[in-house]
C-alpha cells in the first residue's frame, strides 16, 4: 500500500507539516503547546464547554464544495486533521491586524466578563456566519448551545447574535403575534423618560459591517491535495497507537479485516471521552478518510438511505429538507428524528459525530436509536466477507451478539423507511436542561393502524435512559396489538409496560421513581398525541379531547429572546471626558475576543517546567495502610513524588491540612504529588501510584449523619432577637417544617491553574497563579518553604472566573506546586482538569433547616425559630463564617419581631465546602423564604401578600440591631410589581391554569436586601499605586483582582475621573502582592468600592501634589505637568489607602454594625412547567435594584444578570450527586448541569432605581457582584407556584415540601397523578441506593 506519513494541514492560513503525529495528540493542547495559538481554551476536555471551538473547514472534490463546520478541539484528534483547514480565534482577528466584527461585537455589547469562555463562543457565531452570513436568531442560540458561559448570564451575548440578525435587534415575532419592539407588550411602560434614564449600552451603528469578502480564503494547495488521484491511505504511529486512514471502502475493508478490534472514529465523541475519561484504550485506529460511500444520500421509493459517515448536522439538514418534499404521512419519523437532533449535543457536536458513529455505539441515552429501531431502519454491513443487512432492533440496541456487526464489519449506511399511512411516530426525552443534556429518559413509540379503525395493527416502544442498554417494550407491544386505540388500552400499556420495563431501586443514574413515571408519562403524550392526528382525519370517528387536555402536548421552548434594560444617564452637567456613571466596555473585552488575553496556562513555558499531577483518596473515611510510588516512579519523565513525609512540620496552614498522612476523610483529598517532564507523563505516572487503604467508621456524609454524631466545627452559633418563646404563646398559627438545599459546583470556566517559578537567587519565588487572594498565597507558601514572605511574590494578571472558589484550595495547591519547585529549582506548572477540580475543590455548601413559625391569621409573622445546618465537608475552610453570613442575612428583607436562629457547620467525609458567590446568603434566603410561602398558604393569602406585611419599613433595625433604612427595598418591591404588571399577570397566569390541565404557569416575586460588607475593619482596609511617567501616562495598581467583574476597567474610570485624563492613558498590568502588599481577598461584592477609595487617594495625593504645577499652566499636558513635577523634584507616584470600613459583630451578644450598606432589589418571575415531564420554561424576570450610583451600568447591569442566571442554576438544575460511599458522580459539565443559553427567560428586563441618596462608598455606588444570585429564587417560587395550581387541581391538599435544586425530577414527583400513583415504590432500606442527598 502506498502510504502517507506526514500529516498536512493548515491552521490559520499557515501550512503545518507533523513529521511524527502522536494519534494520541488532540488539536486542543496541539494549539495551545505545539503551535501557541493559546485563544482556544480548555473549559472540560470532554466536548461539554465549547470553550475549545475552533472552525475545521475541509474541500469536497467530488460536489466542489467547502463545507465549514464548528468542532471541539478537546476530542478531534490531529490525525483526522489531513487536508483541513483550522481556523481558531487568533485567525480571524486581532488588534494588530484587524479585528472581526463578531470579535468587536461581543466585547462592545459586554458579552464577555471573564473572557475565559469568549474564544468560544466568537467561533461559534463565526463559524455559523461564515456558513449563513444572514442568520435567523433561532440558528444564532442553536449555534451557541453547546457553548457555556458562568459569567454572563447570555443576555449580552444574545444581543450580539442581534446585531448580525436580517431583522436586527427584534426578536422576530413573537409567540404571540407582537413584535419585541413594541414596548407596551405586557404592560411594560416606555423606558425612556426625558434623557434621565437610558435603555441601550451600545451603539450599533458604529460596529464594523460584516464583509464575507474580508475572511480567510480556504488554502488552494488543500484544494490541489484533495483533487488529487488516488488518495493514499494514511498511517501515523505514535509512542503507543497507530492511526490508520484508508481512502477507499477497499482499503477500508482490508484494514478492519487485519485489524479486527480496532474502532472505526468518526467523529471521537464517543471513543474520544471512553480513552480518556474511563482508561480505554486502543493500539490501533481506523479512520476513514474522505469514501464516497459512508457518505451517500439516497432518495428510494422504499425510504431514505444515508450514508454511516455524515455527520448529525448532516443528516438533520437532509431531514429537513426531505420533510419539506414529502407528504407528511410519510415522514412521521423523519419529524421524530429531527426533534431530538435539535436538542442532542451541542453544534460542534452535532458536526462532528456521525450517524454509524451514533448508532454503533448503542449509547444508553441514545436519542436517536430508539427512533431508528421503532422506524424498522435497517443497516447495510460490508466487510470483505460481503455485503449484509440486519435489523436495528431491540437486540442490535441490547448487543446481542447474534444481532452485532461482526468485528470485520464495517456500517457502510442505514436504511430509513418513509411511514405509511395511519402510521404514526413520536419522540419524546427529558434530560435536566432541555438542550446539550443527555436525557434522563428517552423514548420512540410507533402506532401503525393500518387503516382508519383505530385497532393497533403494530406496535413499537422503546427506551432509552431506564437499563444498561436501549429497552425495548416487545412483550407489552405484542400484547397490545389487535386493541383498539383507548383510555382502556392506554391503562393497560402502562401497566404492562411497568412491569416490563422494570428498574432497581439502585438503578445507576438514581431517580428512579421518576424514570418509572416518565416511561408512562410519555406513553400518555403519545396516545394524546396519536388520538389528536386520528381525531383530525378523522372526527366522526374519534371523540375531540376537551381543550384542557391538548396542553399535554405541546413541547416547552423558548425560540425568542427579548430584553429591556434600564439605568440613570449621568448627570448633564457631568464632563463628557469623565466615565464614570457610563457603560464603558470591560477593557479587556477586545483582548478576550481576540483570544490576546493571557491566562494563568496560557503562559509559556518556562525552561525546563515540570508539570504536577494530584492523586487523590478515592475512599471516604480509611487509614492509608500503604502508598507504594515505585512503579509510578519507574515511568519516563517522573522526577520525584511529593508526599506527607516530604512536607513534615509545613504540611498544614491555619486549618487545612495540605496532603494526607495517615488518614483520608474525604474522596478527592490531596494524598500525594506526581512530578514529571511532561502533563501526559505526570498523568500517567499519577494513576499508577497504589494505595490500600482501610475503611474507618463512622462514615459521615449528610448533615443528618452529622447531626446524628454530633459532628460540628466548633460550637453553634446563635443569634436572637426580641423573645420567641414568649411570642409563640400568642400567635394565631404555628407551623414546623425541614428545608434541603442542595450544594452548588463553582464551575469557573478557567480551571484551578499556577505557575511556580523559582527564581535560582536568595530563595526568591514567583508564583503566577489563578487566585483571588495573592497575599494568602504568599503566606501560606512563604510558611510552606520556611522563607519571609518577601521572597515570596504572587502575580494575577486575570482569572477566568473564581466566584469564591479560588482562595482555601487554591493555596493548598500553591502550596505544594511551590514545594515541589523550590525542592527541584525548577519551574512546576499545576492545571487540573475538569473532573479533579470538581472533585477536589468542594463548593457552595449544601444547606438543611428546621424552623418553627408563628404567625397571625392576617400573615403577620411573629415569632421565628430556626436551626440552619450546612454540610462543611472534612476541613473547616469558611464553612464557619458561612455560618454566621447565613444567619446575619436570613431575616432577608423581613422584621420578625422575635426571632432566634442557631446555626452549625458540620464536619463530613465530603470534599471541603467553600466560599461561593453569596457565601450563605442564597441558601439562608430561600429558607426564610420557604417559610413565608407556607405561612401564606395557611394564611390562604398570596406569598407576595404576606412578603408585604413583613417587610421592613423605612428605619428600622436588624436582628443584629444594625439600623437600616428600608425606603429604597419598598421602592423597589412597588417598581417591580409595576414594571412586572405583577396583578394584571397573576390573573392571566390564573385563567391559564384554569384552562390547562398538563401544563401549568407560576409566577413569583421575591425582594432582596443584601448586606455589604465584610465585618471587620482590618478586612475592608485596600491599598493602590499610582505612577505617572515622564509622557503623561499613569499606571495604576491595586489590591483587587479582575475575574470578570471589571474591577480593573472601573479602577481605570476612577483615575480618569480624579486625574482628568482619558482612560486611554490609564494602565493597568495586573495585580502582585509585589506592587501593593498585605491584600484582602477579592471578594463578597465589595472589590470596586474598597480599591477604588484607595486608588482615588492615590489620584487626589498626586494632584495635591501636582496642583500648584497645573494651575501655572492649566492648558498643559500631563506630559508638561509630568516633566515640570520631575524638574522640581516632585514625586509622581503615590500611595492610596483606605482603613476600611467601621465594622464589627459581637456573637456572646448578638449585635453589632457588621455591614456597610444594604443592596435592595426585587424580582418577579412566570414559569410554565409540564407536569407530565418536570420540564419548565422560564417565560419572563423583571428585576428592579438599587444600585446607588453606577460607577459603569455595563458592568453593574452585567454583575446582576450574570448572578441571577447562576442562582437560577443553584435553584432549579444544578445538582451535585454523591454515591453512598462519598465518591462524587457529578464531574463534568456532561453530569452537571449549569444553565446554557436555552435556559435564560424569554423576556429579561432589569432596571436601577434612581440613585437616591449619597453615601460614603465608592462615589456612592454599591456592590453587586453576589446579591443577584439570590434573585434567582424567584424562579424556584414560580415554579412552586405552578406545581401548587396542578397540585390543587387534583385536590392535593396538604404542605408542599420542596426542597432545591427544583429539578424536573422534583417538579414531576410533586405533580402527583394517575401516572405518579401507578408507579412501583421501593421501601426505603430495600435497596442501596445510586445517591445519597447530602
Ligand atoms: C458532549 C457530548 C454530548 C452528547 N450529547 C448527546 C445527546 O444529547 N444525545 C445523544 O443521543 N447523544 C449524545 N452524545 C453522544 C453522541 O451522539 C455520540 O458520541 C456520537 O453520535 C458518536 O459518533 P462518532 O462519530 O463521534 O463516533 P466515534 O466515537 O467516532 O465512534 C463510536 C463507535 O462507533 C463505531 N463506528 C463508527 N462508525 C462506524 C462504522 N461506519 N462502522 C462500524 N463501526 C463504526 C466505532 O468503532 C466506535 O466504536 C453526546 C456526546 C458528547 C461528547
Ligand atoms: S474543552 Fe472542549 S468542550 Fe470543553
Ligand atoms: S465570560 Fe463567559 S465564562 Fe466568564
Amino acid at each position: 500500500m502506498d502510504r502517507v506519513t506526514e500529516l498536512i494541514f493548515y491552521v490559520n492560513g499557515r501550512q503545518v507539516i507533523e513529521k511524527n503525529a502522536d494519534p494520541e495528540t488532540m488539536l486542543l493542547p496541539y494549539l495551545r503547546k505545539n503551535l501557541r495559538f493559546t485563544g482556544t481554551k480548555y473549559g472540560c476536555g470532554g466536548g461539554g464547554c465549547g470553550a475549545c471551538t475552533v472552525m475545521i473547514s475541509q474541500y469536497d472534490p467530488i460536489a466542489k464544495k467547502i463545507r465549514h463546520h464548528p468542532a471541539n478541539a478537546c476530542l478531534t484528534p490531529i490525525c483526522s486533521l489531513y487536508g483541513a483547514a483550522i481556523t481558531t480565534v487568533e485567525g480571524i482577528g486581532s488588534t494588530k491586524t484587524r479585528i472581526h466584527p463578531v470579535q468587536e461585537r461581543i466585547a462592545k455589547c459586554h458579552g464577555t466578563q471573564c473572557g475565559f469562555c469568549t474564544p468560544g463562543m466568537v467561533m461559534s457565531i463565526y463559524t455559523l456566519l461564515r456558513n449563513h452570513p444572514e442568520p435567523t436568531l433561532d440558528q444564532l442560540t442553536d449555534a451557541l448551545g453547546g457553548n457555556l458561559c458562568r459569567c454572563t448570564g447570555y443576555r449580552p451575548i444574545i444581543d450580539v447574535c442581534k446585531t448580525f440578525c436580517k431583522t436586527s435587534g427584534c426578536c422576530q415575532v413573537k409567540e404571540n403575534g407582537t413584535c419585541c419592539l413594541d414596548q407596551e407588550i405586557n404592560g411594560l411602560p416606555e423606558l425612556e423618560e426625558g434623557n434621565k434614564t437610558s435603555s441601550k449600552l451600545f451603539s450599533e451603528e458604529k460596529f464594523l459591517p460584516l464583509d464575507p469578502t474580508q475572511e480567510l480564503i480556504f488554502p488552494p494547495e488543500l484544494m490541489i491535495m484533495a483533487e488529487k488521484r488516488p488518495p493514499k491511505t494514511r498511517v501515523f504511529h505514535g509512542d503507543r497507537m497507530t492511526w490508520i486512514s484508508p481512502v477507499t471502502l477497499k482499503e477500508l475493508l482490508e484494514t478492519k479485516f487485519k485489524y479486527p478490534q480496532a474502532p472505526i472514529v468518526m467523529g471521537n465523541t464517543s471513543v474520544g471521552p471512553e480513552m480518556k475519561f474511563k482508561g480505554v484504550f486502543h493500539p490501533v485506529i481506523i479512520s476513514p478518510g474522505r469514501i464516497e460511500e459512508l457518505n451517500v444520500v439516497n432518495h428510494a421509493c422504499s425510504g431514505l438511505t444515508l450514508g454511516a459517515g455524515l455527520s448529525l448536522a448532516q443528516v438533520k439538514d437532509v431531514l429537513a429538507d426531505v420533510v419539506q418534499k414529502l407528504p407528511e404521512e410519510n415522514t412521521q419519523i423523519y419529524h421524530a428524528l429531527l426533534k431530538h437532533l435539535r436538542t442532542l449535543a451541542g453544534s460542534q457536536i452535532r458536526n462532528m459525530a456521525s450517524l454509524g458513529g451514533h448508532i454503533v455505539s448503542r449509547h444508553l441515552d441514545s436519542d436517536l436509536n430508539p427512533l431508528l429501531a421503532v422506524g424498522n431502519c435497517t443497516l447495510n454491513l460490508l466487510s470483505e466477507e460481503g455485503k449484509r443487512q440486519i435489523p436495528l432492533n431491540e437486540k442490535f440496541l441490547s448487543k446481542d451478539p447474534s444481532a452485532d456487526l461482526k468485528p470485520q464489519e464495517i456500517l457502510i449506511s442505514v436504511n430509513i423507511p418513509y411511514s405509511r399511512k395511519w402510521e404514526f411516530v413520536s419522540a419524546f426525552r427529558q434530560a435536566q436542561r432541555q438542550q446539550n443534556a443527555l436525557a434522563i429518559v428517552n423514548s420512540g413509540m410507533r402506532v401503525f393502524f393500518g387503516k382508519g379503525d383505530g385497532i393497533i395493527r403494530e406496535l413499537s416502544i422503546l427506551y432509552g435512559g431506564v437499563g444498561p442498554t436501549i429497552i425495548c417494550a416487545k412483550n407489552s407491544c405484542q400484547k397490545l396489538t389487535g386493541r383498539p386505540w383507548s383510555e382502556e388500552t392506554l391503562d393497560a400499556a402502562c401497566r404492562l409496560i411497568l412491569d416490563e420495563v422494570s428498574l432497581p431501586g439502585s438503578a445507576p443514574g438514581g431517580k428512579v421513581e421518576f424514570k418509572r413515571t416518565l416511561i408512562i408519562s410519555f406513553l400518555f403524550k403519545f396516545y394524546l398525541e396519536v388520538s389528536q392526528i386520528l381525531r383530525r382525519m378523522d372526527p366522526g370517528h374519534y371523540p375531540s379531547l376537551a381543550k384542557k387536555y391538548e396542553s399535554a402536548l405541546e413541547d416547552l421552548h423558548s425560540r425568542n429572546h427579548w430584553s429591556t434594560l434600564q439605568y440613570q444617564n449621568v448627570d448633564p452637567k457631568q464632563l463628557p471626558g469623565d466615565p464614570i456613571g457610563r457603560p464603558i466596555m470591560h477593557l479587556s473585552g477586545i483582548k478576550h475576543a481576540t483570544g490576546e488575553a493571557i491566562y494563568c496556562d496560557d503562559m509559556p513555558a518556562v525552561d525546563r517546567e515540570l508539570f504536577l499531577t494530584f492523586v487523590t483518596s478515592s475512599r471516604a473515611h480509611a487509614k492509608i495502610v500503604s502508598i507504594d510510588l515505585s512503579e509510578a516512579l519507574s515511568l519516563p519523565g517522573v522526577v520525584d513524588i511529593v508526599t506527607a513525609d516530604h512536607l513534615q512540620d509545613v504540611n498544614s496552614f491555619s486549618t487545612e491540612t495540605f496532603l494526607a498522612t495517615d488518614e483520608v476523610f474525604c474522596v478527592g483529598q490531596l494524598v500525594c504529588a506526581v512530578i514529571a517532564d511532561s502533563e501526559t507523563q505526570s498523568r500517567r505516572a499519577a494513576k499508577q501510584v497504589k494505595i490500600v487503604y482501610q475503611d474507618v467508621e463512622p462514615l459521615i456524609l449528610t448533615i443528618e449523619d452529622a447531626i446524628r454524631h454530633k459532628s460540628f466545627f466548633k460550637t453553634e452559633r446563635k443569634l436572637e432577637y426580641g423573645n420567641v418563646d414568649k411570642a409563640f404563646k400568642v400567635v394565631d398559627q404555628i407551623l414546623e417544617g425541614e428545608i434541603h438545599m442542595g450544594g452548588q459546583e463553582h464551575f469557573y470556566m478557567e480551571t484551578q491553574s499556577m505557575l511556580v517559578v523559582p527564581k535560582g537567587e536568595d530563595q526568591e519565588i514567583d508564583i503566577y497563579v489563578s487566585t483571588q487572594s495573592p497575599k494568602y498565597i504568599q503566606d501560606v507558601v512563604a510558611s510552606v518553604l520556611k522563607v519571609p514572605a518577601n521572597k515570596v511574590m504572587c502575580h494575577v494578571r486575570r482569572v477566568g472566573g473564581a466566584f469564591g472558589g479560588k482562595v482555601v484550595k487554591t493555596s493548598t495547591m500553591a502550596a505544594i506546586t511551590a514545594f515541589a519547585a523550590s525542592k527541584h529549582g525548577r519551574a512546576v506548572r499545576c492545571v487540573l482538569e475538569r473532573g479533579e477540580d470538581i472533585l477536589i475543590t468542594g463548593g457552595r455548601h449544601p444547606y438543611f433547616a428546621k424552623y418553627k413559625v408563628g404567625f397571625m391569621n392576617d400573615g403577620r409573622i411573629l415569632a421565628l425559630d430556626m436551626e440552619h445546618y450546612n454540610n462543611g465537608g472534612s476541613s473547616l475552610d469558611e464553612s464557619l463564617w458561612v455560618i454566621e453570613m447565613g444567619l446575619l442575612k436570613m431575616d432577608n428583607a423581613y422584621k420578625f419581631a422575635n426571632l432566634r436562629c442557631r446555626g452549625w457547620a458540620c464536619r463530613t467525609n465530603l470534599p471541603s465546602n467553600t466560599a461561593l458567590r453569596g457565601f450563605g446568603f442564597p441558601q439562608a434566603g430561600l429558607i426564610t423564604e420557604s417559610c413565608i410561602v407556607e405561612v401564606a398558604a395557611k394564611c390562604g393569602l398570596s406569598p407576595e401578600k404576606v412578603r408585604m406585611i413583613n417587610m421592613y419599613k423605612e428605619i428600622d433595625q436588624t436582628p443584629y440591631k444594625q439600623e437600616i433604612n428600608a425606603k429604597n427595598l419598598s421602592q423597589c418591591w412597588k417598581e417591580c410589581m409595576a414594571k412586572s404588571s405583577y396583578s394584571m399577570r397573576r390573573t392571566a397566569v390564573e385563567k391559564f391554569n384554569a384552562e390547562n390541565y398538563w401544563k401549568k404557569k407560576g409566577l413569583a416575586m421575591v425582594p432582596l436586601k443584601f448586606p455589604v460588607g465584610v465585618g471587620s475593619v482590618a478586612f475592608s482596609q485596600a491599598a493602590a499605586l499610582v505612577h505617572i511617567y515622564l509622557d503623561g501616562s499613569a499606571l495604576v495598581t491595586h489590591g483587587g483582582i479582575e475575574m470578570g467583574q471589571g474591577v480593573h476597567t472601573k479602577m481605570i474610570q476612577v483615575v480618569s475621573r480624579e486625574l482628568r485624563m482619558p482612560m486611554s492613558n490609564v494602565h493597568l498590568r495586573g495585580t502582585s502582592t509585589e506592587t501593593v502588599p498585605n491584600t484582602n481577598i477579592s471578594g463578597g461584592s465589595v472589590v470596586a468600592d474598597l480599591n477604588g477609595l484607595a486608588v482615588k487617594d492615590a489620584c487626589q495625593t498626586l494632584l495635591k501634589r501636582l496642583e500648584p504645577i497645573i494651575s501655572k499652566n492649566p492648558q498643559g499636558t500631563w506630559k508638561d505637568w509630568a516633566q515640570t513635577a520631575f524638574d522640581e523634584s516632585i514625586s509622581l507616584s503615590a500611595i492610596g489607602y483606605f482603613r476600611g470600613y467601621e465594622s464589627h459583630m459581637n456573637w456572646e451578644k448578638g449585635e453589632g454594625h457588621p455591614f456597610e450598606y444594604f443592596v435592595y432589589g426585587a424580582a418577579c418571575s412566570e414559569v410554565e412547567i409540564d407536569c407530565l415531564t418536570g420540564d419548565h420554561k422560564n417565560i419572563r424576570t423583571d428585576i428592579v435594584m438599587d444600585v446607588g450610583y453606577s460607577i459603569n451600568p455595563a458592568l453593574d447591569i452585567g454583575q446582576v444578570e450574570g448572578a441571577f442566571i447562576q442562582g437560577m442554576g443553584l435553584y432549579t438544575i444544578e445538582e451535585l450527586k454523591y454515591s453512598p460511599q462519598g465518591v462524587l458522580h457529578t464531574r463534568g459539565p456532561n453530569q452537571y448541569k449549569i444553565p446554557a443559553i436555552c435556559d435564560i427567560p424569554t423576556e429579561l428586563h432589569i432596571s436601577f432605581l434612581p440613585p437616591s441618596e449619597k453615601s460614603n462608598t465608592l462615589y456612592s455606588s454599591k456592590g453587586l457582584g453576589e446579591s443577584g444570585v439570590f434573585l434567582g429564587c424567584s424562579v424556584f417560587f414560580a415554579i412552586r407556584d405552578a406545581v401548587s395550581a396542578a397540585r390543587q387541581e387534583r385536590g392535593l391538599s396538604g404542605p408542599l415540601k420542596l426542597s432545591s435544586p427544583l429539578t424536573p425530577e422534583k417538579i414531576r414527583m410533586a405533580c402527583e397523578d394517575k401516572f405518579t400513583k401507578m408507579i412501583p415504590r421501593d421501601e426505603p432500606g430495600s435497596y442501596v441506593p445510586w445517591n445519597v442527598h447530602i
